[in-house]
């Protein structure tokens, strides 16, 4: 079994056994082949990987999921144990917010107020906070996320470049379930038949990025046509935008851009996301090729 952390005593000691190059996967837990392609791919590229395991109270709205979100410690442990970590830290929150809830936050800024944040407000806040945090706890040179959250991971890349945090971030391509549903750990609220009914997002997405060689309104309309027909996925928010401003593309845009969709079904709030390539020769791509977040949108 990797060694575990559970207060930052324990943390500095273990850590200081890591010598050399060490590359951090941050999650809350409830693992699943998701994490665990982020954990091999650091692996196949750091010497030493440590995992994070920390339901942060901090990005959760007061009518969020954080008291039923599962909490799975000793699969995650052979989940570890399996990809190859090191070391796992696994703090409680008073261990993370030593004197209670932080009066200084990182600020997500604008980025931080439209889509997720629109729905979910101070969620990025929260989430940039714990990051920076676990930056400086873990000591990592470089740091694996997922595809998954596109909005996460293009804050976590503006903050690390804003605030000059000396970290290489690596996104790395969402890992789906064979039927296409986006691997999360919320999916383990859903009912057979919600699992049915959230297909409608990936498949949305799906069409959407098929239409790619047509321009941005054909992708927005094939992606709707198919959550249309599933009335049951309420989707929150539909978009085609720019990768690094998250910005609606205009019409005769070309080029790289991020179809994004949330929705409820059943309980259950659910993302997903395709990266595309609109315009000739286009279609679904894995990640962006353009990973400077600076770019900006001409
Ligand atoms: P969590 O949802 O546990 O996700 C941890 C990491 O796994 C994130 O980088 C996420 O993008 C990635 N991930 C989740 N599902 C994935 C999938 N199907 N394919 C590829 N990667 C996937 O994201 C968080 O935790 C938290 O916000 C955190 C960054 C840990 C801060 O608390």
């Amino acid at each position: 079994m990797p060694a575990v952390a559970h207060t930052r005593d324990e943390l500095r000691r273990e850590r200081g056994h890591l010598t050399g190059d060490v590359a951090v996967v941050m999650t809350m837990g409830a693992l699943h082949e998701g994490h665990a392609t982020l954990i091999r791919r650091a692996r196949e590229v750091a010497e030493h990987v440590i995992v994070t395991i920390f339901l942060n109270p901090l990005q959760f709205g007061p009518k969020e999921d954080l008291s039923r979100y599962p909490r799975t410690f000793d699969a995650d442990m052979e989940i570890c144990r399996d990809a190859g970590v090191d070391l796992v830290f696994a703090p409680t929150p008073d261990v993370i917010y030593q004197d209670g809830d932080p009066g200084v936050r990182i600020s997500a800024g604008p980025l931080g107020t439209v889509l997720e944040g629109h729905s979910r407000p101070g969620h990025f806040d929260g989430v940039l906070t714990v990051v920076a945090k676990l930056f400086h706890l873990t000591g990592a040179h470089s740091a694996y996320f997922g595809q998954k959250d596109a909005q996460q991971l293009l804050l976590i890349r503006r903050m690390v470049r804003d605030l000059d945090f000396p970290v290489r971030v690596v996104s790395v391509p969402t890992v789906r379930e064979p039927d296409g549903l986006a691997m999360s750990s919320r999916n383990m609220y859903l009912t057979d038949s919600d699992r049915e009914v959230a297909l409608a997002l990936s498949r949305a997405l799906k069409a959407g990025a098929d239409a790619a060689t047509e321009g941005p309104s054909a992708i927005r309309r094939a992606a709707r046509a198919v959550l249309v027909r599933e009335p049951l996925a309420l989707v929150d928010y539909l978009v085609l935008v720019h990768p690094t401003t998250l910005e609606d593309v205009p019409e005769w845009y070309r080029g790289e851009a991020l179809l994004a969709v949330a929705g409820r079904v059943g309980t259950t709030r659910l993302i997903d996301n395709q990266p595309v390539n609109v315009g000739p020769g286009g279609g679904a791509i894995e990640v962006f090729s353009d990973i400077d977040a600076t770019a900006v949108a001409t």
